[in-house]
């Protein structure tokens, strides 16, 4: 079939919008119509080159949700008309990690995934017969994508496409984080650094657990309004001296969780150094740049401070994600104040721009009925 999709052809240029050729799923892979898809931090650091591991063309975009449309051979956790959010995390539930409850890191189809391809090793996108490459498996900046079917978390049917969509990565990752990774207890105090998506996310995530003390770093003071509403209790103003501030603020400790949510690797080390001495637990959510290290003093983890790192939150994502919707839809997430923009998907490289500028959490892309 014919669709029209956002092409990234040339690194440190525009997307092109235009019509590529779908081909049907096969084995194992479902066709879904996208109805919305949000732009996010990753599919620009593809596009703008800085990803040492990107390729072109390809169709970019990972959060996206949809409707079933058809499934290929073989498939039967989802069926035409299910409601579903794709996940660039899959979950094939077989592999020695999807059956470990320790890890999300599943193995089936890592390799082709990265590269570009579907698990059979080939690309259902295509222009002129030349292969054109799925981007994490998801290619959601597309009016329909072809997708493996343990790449699909089927969400509840009265869920908004238009909103569920953000489960996709970002609210995921940080909600994840707190609940999965950190497993934040109740009574406690965290700080989260960054009030981005992810760092918005982890907020909500200490109130879901029942933190007492919940202190935002971000250096908007806007994005701390946010970071009020999805409940946190105080708020600072990122920079040097932030650790000092949230010693100040916990009697000299520290706190028993800290969340960073930046990419920036100097603040990695604030969140390690704010951790309380004893037990505090540093969880690292950012994705920092090619090559940068992360410094630590050997002594912050002598005296008893850990450190984790969460890739999409820890959450194994067709059972997870499911889960986090219906607590979404139950009340318990506000998920409305993330969504700034909705733009159609010739306006794509409108959403890049948008998220240059910091304005706004999420622009989302809704396809047309
Ligand atoms: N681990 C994962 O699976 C995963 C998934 C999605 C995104 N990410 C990564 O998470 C990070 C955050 O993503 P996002 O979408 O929320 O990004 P974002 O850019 O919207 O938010 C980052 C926030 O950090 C703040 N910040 C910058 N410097 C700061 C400082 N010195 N102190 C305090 N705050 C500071 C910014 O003001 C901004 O609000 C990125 O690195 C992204 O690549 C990771
Ligand atoms: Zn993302
Ligand atoms: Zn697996």
């Amino acid at each position: 079939m014919r669709i029209r999709a956002a092409v990234l052809e040339e690194f440190g240029s525009p997307l092109v919008v235009q019509d590529v050729d779908l081909a049907e799923p096969r084995a194992g892979e479902v066709l879904v119509r996208l109805v919305a898809c949000g732009v996010c931090h990753t599919d620009l650091y593809t596009a703008s080159g800085a990803d040492p591991s990107g390729y072109s063309p390809t169709v970019l975009g990972h959060e996206g949700a949809g409707v079933v449309e058809r499934v290929g051979d073989r498939v039967e956790s989802v069926a035409p008309g299910d409601h579903v959010v794709t996940l660039f995390s899959p979950q094939c539930r077989e592999c020695i990690h999807c059956r470990d409850p320790r890890t999300n890191l599943c193995l089936a189809i890592r390799e082709q995934q990265n590269r570009g391809y579907l698990p059979d090793g080939t690309t259902r996108l295509s222009r002129d017969g030349e292969p054109i490459r799925h981007f994490m498996g998801t290619s959601t900046f597309a009016e329909y994508a072809v997708l493996p079917e343990i790449a699909l978390a089927k969400v509840h049917p009265e869920a908004p496409l238009d909103r569920a969509c953000l489960f996709a990565c970002g609210l995921s990752t940080g909600l994840g984080a707190v609940i999965n990774t950190a497993r934040v207890e109740a009574g406690t105090t965290c700080v989260v650094f960054g009030a981005g998506m992810v760092g918005l996310g982890a907020v909500a995530g200490c109130r879901l657990q029942g933190a007492e003390r919940i202190v935002c770093v971000d250096l908007s003071e806007e994005r701390l309004e946010l970071a009020r509403g999805q409940g946190a209790t105080e708020v600072l103003l990122g920079g040097p001296e932030a650790v000092e501030r949230i010693l100040e603020l916990t009697g000299g400790f520290g706190a028993d969780y800290t969340f960073e949510a930046t990419g920036n690797v100097a603040v990695m080390r604030q969140a390690v150094e704010s951790a309380r001495m004893g037990w505090g637990l540093a969880t690292m959510c950012g994705v920092a740049g090619k090559g940068e290290t992360l410094d630590i003093v050997p002594r912050y983890l002598i005296t008893g401070r850990r450190v984790a790192g969460s890739s999409f939150g820890g959450v194994k994502g067709r059972d997870g994600v499911p889960q986090l919707v219906e607590r979404w839809l139950a009340g318990e997430i506000d998920v409305e104040p993330f969504v700034s923009h909705t733009l159609t998907l010739d306006e794509v490289n409108r959403g890049f721009e948008l998220m240059e500028q910091q304005a706004g959490i999420r622009s989302v892309i809704r396809f047309a009925d």
